[in-house]
């Protein structure tokens, strides 16, 4: 298991969020951050999808790598050695656990490299537990990928950072919501590395308070100067000249380059044009979704009330109240300054500029 502490003071070593060991996957329990740190130990699709469902994993990367684990977990619960069958229950779970959150195309792009890595599979010679082995190494493979992506997404994006910047961040596209590093988090680990000095601040993020639980804590376990503001406190933070850029992460860009991220994104990007502030979207390419032409066309999910009127156990709100709770927003392309992905940094027109990340 991932430790938290380190040698060097500016030595890189956080909590995995999500890996296989043995037979089954682990989880940190983000939920339960920073307070408690628990790892729970999942066996079935089932527990998957409420460990996603329930935000005990959490961030685009780390649900499709969870998710592919899951799918992996389907195939080893057939006990049949007839590979046409191996296959079908390893479709049915990914239909399956593609239905535990909708707005993240991470998820059902993992879902996807899984169930196509299963037809080749299925196609092959293997013997059931051969068929299992390969499709684990693919869902590893998935996992690994994402830590090599996301450094590569910390070197694209480290030329717009300079030694004694202010940078505001909305949500956690940190090392928890990946598989190592982050996504927007991503050139402060390495900026840190190098020995510069970026001050942080860290949105809190509400409702789920992923800024405040997460960002803040990550950053801070890995000694990076983070300061947390409430949510409203942006306007004001921009108006003293604090923040020479904001960086966030995202759940899905579409093709005209709108950007789905956490509530409140939305917001802030607003608040960085008007303060002349440039807006830093930092993601993988298999965040961006070709197939979905706007930002009308993504899904938001819709969380339950409660996570206003009271959220960590205390009521703020009278009972009986009605709540609107969408888990994220849509930050048009025109308040979006660059996409930074590991294939390189693009800009509006962002048709042609996405389009051509994956020629
Ligand atoms: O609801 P969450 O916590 O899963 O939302 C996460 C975000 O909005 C992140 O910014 C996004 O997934 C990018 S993570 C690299």
């Amino acid at each position: 298991m991932s430790g938290m502490t380190s040698g060097n003071a500016n030595t890189y070593a956080p909590l995995s969020s999500v890996y296989w060991e043995g037979d089954h996957l682990v989880l940190l329990d983000q939920r339960l951050l920073p307070e408690e740190i628990v790892y729970l130990q999942l066996s079935t699709p089932e527990e998957v999808w409420e460990g996603i469902h329930s935000m005990k994993v959490r961030g685009a990367p780390a649900i499709g790598i969870a998710a592919a684990f899951g799918a992996v977990l389907g195939g080893m619960q057939y006990e049949s050695v007839d590979s046409k069958g191996w296959l079908e229950q390893v479709v049915k779970t990914c239909a399956y656990l593609a239905t535990s959150r909708p707005t993240a195309v991470n998820l059902f792009w993992a879902l996807d490299r899984i169930k196509l890595a299963a037809e080749q599979l299925a196609a092959s010679n293997l013997e059931a537990a051969g068929l299992n082995a390969a499709l684990l190494a693919e869902a590893e493979a998935i996992r690994a990928e994402d830590e090599d992506v996301c450094r590569r997404i910390g070197e694209n994006a480290l030329p717009f950072f300079e030694d004694g910047m202010g940078v505001l961040t909305h949500c956690n596209a940190g090392g928890l919501a990946t598989a190592k590093y982050g996504t927007a988090l991503a050139p402060m680990y390495l900026a840190h590395e190098q020995g510069l000095n970026i001050k942080v601040f860290a949105d809190e993020t509400r409702p789920v308070l992923q800024g405040a639980r997460l960002t803040a804590f990550e950053l801070q376990q890995a000694g990076i100067d983070v300061t947390l503001l409430a949510d409203n406190m942006a306007a004001m933070v921009m108006s003293k000249g604090w923040i020479q850029a904001v960086i966030v992460g995202t759940d899905r860009v579409a093709a005209n380059g709108d950007v789905a991220n956490k509530i409140g994104t939305y917001g802030v990007a607003v608040l960085a044009k008007a303060h002349g502030i440039p807006f830093y979207v930092a993601c993988p390419l298999s965040t961006i979704d070709l197939n979905t032409a706007s930002g009308a066309d993504i899904p938001i999910e819709e969380r339950p009330g409660e996570e206003i009127t009271e959220g960590f156990g205390k009521r703020t709100a009278p009972q009986g109240i009605k709540v609107y709770n969408p888990a994220f927003d849509i930050t048009p392309n025109e308040y979006v300054t660059a996409i930074i992905t590991e294939k390189g940094v693009v800009k509006a027109p962002y048709h042609e500029s996405l389009k051509s990340l994956f020629e």
